[in-house]
């Protein structure tokens, strides 16, 4: 199956609440083999309402990080999120709506079968990487999983409200930067 294929049948996923509300659900976006996998969250309001991740004020910076080592949606990453429907108020996905949505993120993962996996924030991190993953001791640091390196890294909505994380979040793009050199991936 192709990637517009799994993202038309997801479309009309009702497997949890969250597609109530929904205005747009929010697949991702960008290159469709990209070496470089983001993965966040959940749509928030400007999401929701735009059908793609990270165009919000968080989307914003996530985009200067990304420019800043060369990376962009337009070029040579894909980004999704751990639930593809926004869940009310901007509230952390509940576990029961994670497992019904990671099927899809699983689906997508294989498909794009990216080499690097930068969890944005702790939601995806302890999802991905370690259920007790804490981003102030574990952020920057890579994960062998099964062939794939997964770190994780500060969420921007969490830079915004705590500016002084700011150069840490930088610190682990660039690692990115040097991982990406290191394992010779053309960008
Ligand atoms: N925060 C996320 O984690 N994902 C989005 O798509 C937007 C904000």
């Amino acid at each position: 199956m192709t990637l517009d294929e799994l993202e038309n049948k997801c479309k009309n996923c009702t497997a949890c609440e969250l597609c109530r509300e929904r205005t747009n659900l929010v697949f991702g976006i960008g290159k469709k083999d990209a070496d470089i996998m983001l993965i966040g969250e959940g749509p928030g309001e400007k999401e929701d309402l735009q059908g793609e991740p990270f165009v919000g004020r968080s989307g914003q910076l996530l985009d200067k990080f990304l420019a800043s080592i060369d990376l962009s949606r337009d070029k040579n990453v894909y980004i999704a999120n751990m639930v593809k429907c926004r869940p009310p108020k901007n509230r952390d996905p509940k576990p029961e709506e994670q497992d019904m949505c990671i099927n899809w993120l699983r689906k997508q993962f294989k498909i794009i079968n990216p080499k690097i996996v930068v969890c944005v924030g702790r939601i995806s991190a302890q999802r991905l990487i370690d259920k007790d993953f804490k981003v102030t001791k574990q952020h920057g640091e890579f994960i062998d999983k099964n062939g794939t390196l997964f770190m994780g890294t500060y969420h921007p909505a969490a830079i915004l409200r705590n500016p002084n994380n700011k150069e840490l979040a930088f610190g682990d793009w660039l690692k990115v930067r040097d991982k990406i050199q290191e394992l010779g991936i053309e960008i």
